[in-house]
């Protein structure tokens, strides 16, 4: 067994570097392969506008949020709280708006679109697991729509989008619906995600339509 694979290896560093889950390393070596935010704070400025769904307990959130210092701006949203443990005062700053709701209802998409337009929509939203895998792949691939449904109401001419998927069938139309509104579209399973599961990620880089 590998270090990667190791069940405790990621949560230990996640501890150990402020982070409250161990899914910002996902989020981290997704955005050093297809660069989604600006290498350097230097580079971002308040147009650059991130939207992020599913956002609790907070881990990509504090990502986005350490690689702005300070510029830039973050809406959040998740059914549940985000953990104020480990934020160091990030979550309260200028620049970060967190909307504790459901993605579905559509209030929550209007507030949430109307402070777009977005550089990058972020969804690493994931069901509570029922058990069964058809049924938590098919409300995965719902979560996913509803992600697109924000990218089609406010992401920005060549913004950029990372959604979670499932693996299966449930997605393979998603794909093809979306494939022509970027300049490239791939999936992506950083190693941070446990092999056993079917969680991966959809890249969209360069979004065609919409100014
Ligand atoms: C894997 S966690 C996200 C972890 C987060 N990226 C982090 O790094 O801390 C998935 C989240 O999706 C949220 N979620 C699931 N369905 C949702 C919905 N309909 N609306 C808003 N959030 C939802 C869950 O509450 C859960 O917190």
């Amino acid at each position: 067994m590998s270090n990667y694979e190791k069940p405790d290896f990621w949560s230990l560093r996640a501890q150990k570097e402020g982070y409250p889950a161990r899914s910002v390393y996902k989020l981290q070596e997704i955005d050093k392969k297809f660069g989604l935010l600006p290498a350097r704070p230097a580079q971002i400025n308040a147009d650059f506008r991130v939207l992020e769904l599913g956002a609790a307990p907070g881990s990509w959130s504090l990502y986005v949020l350490r690689k702005f210092s300070g510029r830039g701006f973050l809406a959040a949203c998740d059914l549940s709280p985000l953990s104020h443990r480990p934020d160091s005062g990030l979550f309260g700053g200028q620049n970060f708006f967190f909307k504790q709701a459901d993605i579905f209802v559509a209030e929550t998409r209007a507030e949430l679109t109307a402070l777009g337009p977005f550089s990058l929509i972020l969804s690493d939203a994931a069901p509570a697991t029922s058990g069964g895998r058809l049924v938590d792949a098919a409300r995965q691939a719902e979560l996913a729509e509803a992600a697109f449904l924000y990218a089609h109401a406010a992401l920005k001419r060549g913004g950029n989008v990372c959604v979670k998927i499932f693996q299966g069938a449930d997605t393979t139309d998603l794909i093809k619906e979306i494939r022509p509104l970027f300049n490239t579209l791939k999936t992506f399973k950083p190693k941070a995600c446990r092999s056993s599961s079917l969680e991966t990620y959809l890249v969209g880089v360069g979004f065609k339509t919409l100014s």
